[in-house]
């Protein structure tokens, strides 16, 4: 099975050893949902490399926690920001009055399985506010922190998606469905389906900016939000689930690796490039990207520069 430990053990017998080799010092890294699972194996090992990790947390106490905790482990340069990714008032916010004045590496972590559908203060469904409009405002409010001459090695976005995508087609008008029945696990594949196509439109509007944005999955991996989430999953694969760590490997391996530094609008996993639409049925027409790439505008209130 690719997804579970023995998969990530598999793979990681063709991975190179020196592209993790590197020194980050200098870099600013931001990692949303870092006090957590996959994004908090990932502040972590960025801070090892030596970047200057800003843990963006939505709640102050686990926050403190986890910094304190990675402070520790890793000597590095860790910061806390709070910063709710579902509320667009708090991404301006963060945006005026906390964000380093320099990024060179945005992890859009931060996600949620819900059990129902809930909406944010800004009334988008709480999953598609948080996966995919809030990291989209973010974004765009870093650009100008982020371009880079292109004499200088560009700066990173990397999108944590995940293989729940592979069954779902793009449809815009299934994002923003205010009613109806509630299917927790359908509406998180769908908007990670949005995640790896916003990635693909964010590279192509990129291009010559010294920004490049990748998508990844991380297989599965054993961490608190999937033990909350799916309990009976976690239950009966507990024993096979990746570590955080390793789920997080090709996160860090996107915002790091030297040897991939000009490559934009992938999806990843286990360090190789992947087919986003694999089965039947799943690729999107051309318009429906146009039509995604119009609505996040409109729902982030948020116009491309
Ligand atoms: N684990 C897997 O097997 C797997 C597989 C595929 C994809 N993924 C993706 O990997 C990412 C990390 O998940 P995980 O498994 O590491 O789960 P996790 O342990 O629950 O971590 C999720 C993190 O996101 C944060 N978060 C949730 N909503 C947020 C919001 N509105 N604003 C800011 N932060 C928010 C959580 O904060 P709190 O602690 O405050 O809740 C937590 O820090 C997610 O995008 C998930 O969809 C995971």
């Amino acid at each position: 099975m690719p997804f579970d430990q023995t998969g990530f053990r598999r793979h990681a017998r063709r991975f190179l050893p020196e592209d993790l080799d590197v020194d980050l010092h200098g870099r600013v890294a931001l990692v949303s949902g870092a006090n957590s699972g996959i994004g908090k194996a990932t502040a972590e090992a960025l801070a090892r490399l030596g970047a200057e990790v800003w843990m963006l947390c939505r709640d102050r106490q686990r926050g403190e926690r986890a910094l304190a905790e990675l402070r520790a482990s890793t000597g590095g340069r860790l910061h806390l920001a709070g910063l709710d990714l579902s509320e667009l008032a708090a991404v301006r916010r963060f945006l005026v009055s906390e964000a380093p004045p320099r990024v060179d590496i945005l992890v859009h972590n931060a996600g949620a399985l819900l059990d129902a559908r809930r909406f944010s203060s800004d009334g988008l469904e709480l999953t598609l506010a948080t996966h995919l409009v809030g990291p989209f405002a973010l974004t765009v409010g870093l650009l100008d922190r982020m371009r880079r001459p292109t004499d200088q090695p560009p700066a990173r976005v990397v999108w944590v998606s995940s293989g729940g995508m592979y069954t779902r087609r793009l449809s815009v008008e299934r994002l923003g469905q205010r009613e109806g029945p509630f299917d927790g696990v359908t509406v998180y594949a769908d908007v990670k389906r949005a995640q790896v196509v916003l990635s693909e439109l964010l590279a192509e509007r990129l291009v010559g900016q010294g920004i490049t944005s990748n998508a990844m999955h991380p297989g599965w991996a054993g961490t608190p939000g999937v033990q909350s989430a799916l309990p009976l999953f976690h239950t009966l694969t507990r024993r096979v689930l990746r570590s955080p760590a390793e789920g997080a490997d090709t996160v860090v391996w996107l915002a790091a690796c030297p040897r991939i530094a000009g490559l934009s609008g992938g999806f990843w996993f286990d360090r190789q490039e992947a087919a986003t639409a694999p089965l039947p049925g799943t690729r999107e027409r051309p318009e429906e990207r146009a039509r995604l790439w119009q609505a996040v505008q409109e729902w982030s209130e948020t116009r491309w520069p």
